[in-house]
């Protein structure tokens, strides 16, 4: 098969760091095109752990040399720059996989939660893809609107119990993130006076991630999904962990029905008892558990929020986009102990 150019534009972030890691050991893919807003510097410059490994130029973004360059770019930005610069790359014939969370939620969804939409045209479609809950439908799109970290932690526990759920009860999600999930920027929140040795939460109820569990939820089971999102900040680097609470209305027994709904689904690891997100640092693995107590359910999944959460499912999305097998160049050894 021949090579197929890509680029990655956000490459200084954090997100931008581990689609390096990973394409410069793809099978197909070719890194060709590297950037961010200053440019002037090289992979392992901004990266030190890279030197002798990724030493390749950085350039300041420019539309028409990355679309000289490549035929699929992920986009590792914050919000509404993501969606500038995908229009543009858009208009010039190249495909895209975007972090950010600017073509992940309706025009009306996203409104309320971010900022005026300014591609509502691409937004129309592009592909909202977990492969495990929907399947290939990337494979032949131009845009692909990679989840949200808590999101696809809480999609990945809940989605196997939809059907099993009385939706006139509570759903509650307590998710818990490392602090990577916050991007490279410090602010005060992240400061390590602030999480070490500590554990608080942040943005309860009116988090962003709640938004996009509710709509995709709901679009997953056809019935209209409500949450109580608590997330919370832990003193790691990389990991989360979202637990999913909700009352039953089945006797379905939580440990087969994950076994049948993942059958087959190589990024997905079945456990017997509550997952650690150690086992999943550094891959692409989602590893769920679920149990009962009488009618309550408790299912839970852990990712790291850095691959699976973004980069890695990025990767798989665009070897699905590109009609390659799914587990081309991605990772499965876990960073342990
Ligand atoms: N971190 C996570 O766990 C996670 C999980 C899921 C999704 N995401 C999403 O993925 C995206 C990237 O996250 P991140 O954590 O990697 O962020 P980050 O560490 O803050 O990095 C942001 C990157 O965007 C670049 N950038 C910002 N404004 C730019 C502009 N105008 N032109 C070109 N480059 C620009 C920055 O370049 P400079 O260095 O030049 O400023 C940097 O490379 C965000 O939308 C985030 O919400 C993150």
């Amino acid at each position: 098969m021949n090579a197929i150019n890509v680029g990655i534009i956000g490459v200084s972030g954090y997100t931008g760091l581990e689609l390096v890691k990973m394409l410069i050991n793809h099978p197909i893919f070719t890194l060709k095109y590297c950037a961010n807003t200053e440019g002037e510097t090289t992979v392992s410059e901004l990266h030190p752990a890279l030197l002798g490994v990724c030493d390749m130029g950085v350039e300041k973004v420019d539309l028409d040399r990355a679309a000289s360059l490549c035929e699929l770019i992920f986009l590792a930005l914050p919000h509404k720059t993501a969606m500038n610069t995908a229009k543009g790359l858009l208009e010039r014939g190249v495909k895209i996989v975007d972090l950010s969370a600017d073509y992940r939620l309706s025009a009306e969804n996203y409104e309320a939660s971010y900022c005026e939409h300014e591609d509502i045209e691409n937004l129309e479609h592009a592909i909202y893809s977990i492969p495990e809950l929907h399947g290939r439908r990337a494979q032949g799109s131009r845009l692909v609107a990679n989840p949200g970290c808590h999101v696809t932690a809480t999609l990945m526990a809940l989605a196997p119990f939809l059907e099993h759920i009385d939706t006139t009860q509570p759903i509650f999600i307590d998710s818990k993130t490392g602090v990577s999930g916050a991007g490279k920027s410090p602010t005060a929140g992240v400061h390590y006076v602030s999480v070490n040795d500590n554990i608080n939460c942040y943005n309860i109820i009116k988090h962003r991630h709640a938004i996009e569990i509710e709509q995709h939820a709901s679009l997953l089971s056809g019935n209209d999904i409500k949450v109580t999102f608590v997330p919370s900040l832990v003193p790691m680097t990389r990991g989360m962990l979202a637990c999913v609470y909700a009352t039953l209305k089945s006797n379905v027994q939580p440990d087969e029905q994950l076994e049948k709904f993942y059958e087959n689904k190589p990024f997905v690891r079945v456990r017997m008892a509550p997952p650690h997100t150690k086992m999943t640092s550094g891959t692409n693995f989602a590893d769920v558990y679920a149990t009962r107590h009488g009618n309550a359910l408790v299912s839970m999944c852990a990712i790291d929020n850095l691959m699976r959460g973004a980069s890695s499912q990025a990767l798989v999305n665009a070897n699905i986009m590109m009609g390659l097998d799914e587990t081309f160049g991605i990772p499965v050894i876990a960073y342990v102990p």
